[in-house]
């Protein structure tokens, strides 16, 4: 979920799926239609947070031209030079608001230095940049950059959440993910307002095609009744995820109006899924939490998602206090970590409140 530049910006899967941040049972957003949620989102002036996607320029073009130009040599290099052993990569997206200094991207490497054992996973992470303050913070911070940017494209426009072109563009990270996995590489996507303290993938089912966080965790990670959070998945590449990403992807022919997040819990449900045989896997919130539904045990988590969560600064507030209390934790001696179960300071800011 990253805010446009301008401030403007929405989270759809903590304004449209999600439950109030302490209460995760509570139904209410989740019985408004969309549409009004969106009329709601639009009447606020301010930073929304919309989940994965969000960042905002460019779409003059994007909107005039169907295709983008993706510099695929260019990608094929980073992502080999990226790479684990076994073809992984960890993708992240950055956009200007996201990229400043003291902001979320600061937050999120922070969080992979102070990690039980995750400092070395950011040789494998890689930073989808789109825009050229994005990109241009990244080199000089991370290793591992790539731009997906239009040609032509003029990085000086912005555009407004829920235009056309916004909605163009944050189908695009669905099709780019696509040609990864086309590429050869499985990956982990991983929004950058989730912070990681211990390396995942031993969390990960071995026969997973497509495994995925969770607002709402129910207990079965096999039960797509979940409420699954598109901003923290591991996908494996195989024709079935391709077929499958080519499926989402195409699907937003019959729902216009509706993110990708939003589409993935429709199509979540089509026969297609058991026809190609693909294997969804929803991850538990006790490994993977976040705002709506926070892990509970220090000892296992391995990620925590500033999810349910509407404003750029209450977010960047509430990730500082995940930092800090995960920090009070690894400085308890090891017998306290077991016995004393810290909790959680958060959400503190973090609301879906409008902000004023
Ligand atoms: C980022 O901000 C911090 C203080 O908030 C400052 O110490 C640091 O030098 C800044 N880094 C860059 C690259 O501007
Ligand atoms: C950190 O990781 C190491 C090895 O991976 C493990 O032995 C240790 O128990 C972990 N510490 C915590 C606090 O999880
Ligand atoms: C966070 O909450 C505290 C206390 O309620 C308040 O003083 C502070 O201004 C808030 N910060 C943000 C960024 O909302």
């Amino acid at each position: 979920m990253q805010p446009a530049p301008n401030g403007v910006t929405v989270h759809s899967v903590d304004v449209s799926q999600a439950a109030t941040p302490v209460r995760p049972e509570s139904t209410i957003l989740r019985r408004l239609p969309v549409p009004l949620i969106f009329l709601i989102a639009f009447g606020l002036s301010f930073t929304l947070i919309y989940r994965a996607a969000g960042p905002i320029p460019l779409l003059t073009q994007w909107s005039r031209a169907d295709s983008f130009d993706l510099d695929k040599e260019r990608l094929a290099r980073v992502l080999k030079a990226s790479a684990m052993e076994d073809n992984t990569v960890i993708l992240t997206t950055l956009n200007a608001a996201w990229a400043s200094n003291g902001t979320i991207i600061d937050l999120f490497l922070e969080s992979f230095q102070i990690g039980n054992d995750t400092r070395s996973l950011l040789d494998h992470l890689v930073i989808i940049a789109f825009d050229k303050k994005a990109y241009h913070r990244c080199r000089a911070i991370h290793s591992h950059c790539f731009a997906l940017a239009t040609t032509g494209v003029d990085f000086s426009v912005q555009e407004n959440f829920m235009t056309e072109g916004y909605l163009k563009m944050m189908w695009r990270r669905i099709d780019f993910l696509r040609i990864v996995l086309e590429m050869g590489y499985n990956f982990i996507f991983t929004d950058a307002d989730i912070m990681w303290f211990r390396n995942p993938l031993s969390r990960f089912f071995p026969d997973g095609d497509f495994q995925i966080a969770c607002d709402q965790f129910n207990g079965n990670p096999y039960d797509r009744n979940n409420r699954p959070n598109g901003g923290f998945n591991y996908v494996k590449s195989s024709k079935r995820t391709i077929k499958f990403y080519k499926f989402w992807y195409s699907s937003r022919a019959k729902h216009p109006r509706l993110h990708d997040q939003d589409v993935l819990n429709i199509i979540k449900f089509d026969p297609f899924i058991d026809k190609i045989g693909l294997k969804m896997r929803f991850l538990s919130t006790a490994f993977f939490g976040g705002i709506c539904q926070p892990s509970r045990d220090f000892n296992v988590v391995c990620t925590m998602h500033a999810n349910c969560c509407i404003g750029l600064n209450r977010k960047i507030n509430d990730l500082s206090v995940m930092l800090e209390d995960w920090r009070s934790y690894m400085a308890l001696p090891a017998a306290l970590k077991t016995s004393k179960m810290p909790v959680w300071r958060v959400p503190q800011n973090c609301s879906l409140k409008p902000l004023h």
